[in-house]
């Protein structure tokens, strides 16, 4: 059980690195809370026009839900990957160095997917894809393959993550209520679009 507690406090730290705002920061290219959405996510670091930043904030993000996993799974277990996974998202949605205002978690759910059960990962990234190719709206994408991920490890044998995979999908439409609600308005943003 501390060891369990270990990785969900190690997972909370390295998911609440805001890399987005890290990247914007140290490249000069303004403050995110004042750009577009105001999120610290690669969507809104490509509003900044910096299509090379927002590549990085994605893989950054993606990655430590990856890292976090991985390490967990390797040092301790199936259950400890699950469980860092999780607060790897928790700590990017609510990072105690940004008084808890946090990102969306989208590329950090699809980094952890990928880390935990890949075709799961796969299928989530190409439903994103799809969608986005749709849609080109990307918190649509984002909502799409949330919702799609519960489905994804029905069908491809990862029964064992069903739980973790609901919490993620409801935690990503709290996270995008007012994405929810401009979608609904007609006035979200394409991508790239400010
Ligand atoms: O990953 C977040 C994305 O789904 C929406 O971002 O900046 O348009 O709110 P944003």
């Amino acid at each position: 059980l501390a060891l369990l507690a270990l990785w969900a406090v190690l997972g909370y730290l390295l998911g609440s690195i805001p890399f987005g705002m890290v990247l914007a920061k140290a490249m000069n290219l303004g403050n995110l809370r004042e750009i577009g959405s105001g999120n610290i996510g690669a969507t809104n670091v490509l509003r900044t026009g910096s299509k090379g930043a927002a590549a990085a904030t994605l893989l950054l993000d993606g990655g430590k839900g990856a890292v976090a996993v991985l390490l967990a799974r390797a040092v301790t277990g199936e259950d400890a990957a699950q469980l860092a996974g999780l607060l790897a998202f928790l700590g990017h949605c609510y990072p105690v160095w940004l008084g808890f205002k946090g990102g969306k978690g989208v590329a950090t759910f699809l980094g952890l997917m990928l880390a935990l059960a890949w075709p799961v990962g796969v299928a989530c990234c190409l439903t994103w894809l799809a969608a986005a190719a749709l849609k080109r709206i990307s918190s649509f994408a984002a909502i799409a393959a949330a919702a799609s991920s519960t489905l994804w490890m029905n069908l491809l044998g990862h029964g064992q993550a069903v739980v973790l995979g609901a919490i993620l999908t409801l935690l990503i439409f709290w996270r995008h209520r007012e994405n929810i609600a401009r979608l609904k308005a007609g006035t979200e943003p394409k991508i790239g679009q400010k």
